[in-house]
């Protein structure tokens, strides 16, 4: 069975949903066959990938496997690996078009000697060949790279474009979908297509009518009451019931950085829970753990040092 983010990857730059800045661009360079090293940056699931492959398609059309290369950052970490790889594809002359394409998915995770080398590398090979790279965080590019490139930023799908899609999907798949659930659905993907794709294709397996109930009981939402509570305990003083109702999540498989998303969307969006004079404090607190656990520190650790941090704010 093929998988719905595949089913409906959009093959060109009107299937795209949403990112108009960004595709207004890429879509000019495409007209201009003027392609320049890019950065698409964004956060997962909201079409950096499929916007790169739109754009090499749009630009080589019937060559456009043999001029176009994707490289899984991920998987070919290796500097010798990427060097080879890159060289032999950007040696070789492009086929009926003036450049090649090469993607770099999931760049944030490439070292920074690979990065410096791929800087060599966009210089050496600049007159054939452009350089794409497909990244969470601009800023885990080195500063060199980024000044070379054109920076597009993609945006988590409003809800809106997000209707647009399930309504797309639902049609074609003939699902029966009512407000309610549509609401639940974008609640829960939070402006991420592939997890929305994925989230529609499972609950479409256990039935064909889709309901804001059944979103919810498979969805993985975790019990937002229970969150605001363990905030609160935490706010009040009480560190030790809060990190026992968080321990609770945390045993039962959500993962801390899901946690730490949904607590800072609980946050925002009330207006009571938090004093206002402490919010900003708060969020930078937040916005700190958020980027120690990326940047590779213990997610639980970090989540505790949050809890402790909200728990002396009263004092
Ligand atoms: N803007 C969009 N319009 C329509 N479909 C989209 C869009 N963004 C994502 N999708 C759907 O989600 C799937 C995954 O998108 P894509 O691979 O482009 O995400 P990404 O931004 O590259 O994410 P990641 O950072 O995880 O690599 C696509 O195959 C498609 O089904
Ligand atoms: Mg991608």
């Amino acid at each position: 069975m093929a998988l719905w983010v595949e089913k409906y990857r959009p093959n060109s730059f009107d299937d795209v949903i949403g990112q108009e800045d960004s595709i207004k661009k890429l879509r000019a360079m495409a007209d201009k066959m003027d392609v320049q090293h890019m950065i698409l940056s964004g956060p997962p699931g909201v079409g950096k990938t499929t916007s790169a492959i739109v754009l090499a398609k749009s630009v080589f059309g019937t060559t456009w496997n043999q001029n176009f290369i994707e490289l899984n950052a991920s998987d070919d970490r290796k500097l010798s690996v990427i060097q080879g790889k890159v060289k032999e594809f950007a040696r070789s002359r492009p086929i009926d078009a003036p450049f090649k394409m090469i993607l770099f998915d999931e760049a944030d995770s490439l070292t920074t000697e690979a990065q410096q080398a791929l800087r060599r590398m966009m210089e050496e090979y600049s007159a054939t060949c452009r350089f794409v790279f497909s990244v969470n965080y601009q800023n885990n590019i080195i500063e060199p790279l980024q000044s070379r490139c054109a920076i597009l930023r993609f945006q988590p799908l409003s809800e809106k474009d997000l209707h647009k899609f399930i309504d797309r999907v639902g049609e074609k798949e003939g699902l029966n979908l009512d407000a309610a659930a549509k609401e639940a659905l974008s609640y829960i993907s939070k402006g991420d297509l592939r997890a929305l794709a994925n989230l529609l294709q499972s609950l479409a397996s256990i039935s064909k009518t889709i309901t804001a109930d059944l979103v919810y009981k498979n969805g993985g939402v975790t019990d937002i009451e229970k969150i605001r509570e363990g905030i609160k305990s935490a706010i009040e003083g009480d560190y030790q019931k809060s990190k026992e109702i968080f321990s609770k999540f945390i045993e039962s498989g959500v993962n801390t950085k899901e946690l730490i998303n949904q607590i800072f969307e609980i946050i925002m969006s009330s207006d009571n829970l938090v004093d206002k004079k402490l919010k900003p404090y708060v969020i930078e607190k937040l916005a700190e753990s958020d980027y120690r656990i990326v940047e590779g520190a213990t997610p639980f650790i970090q989540f505790q040092a949050f809890l402790a941090f909200l728990s002396t704010l009263k004092r």
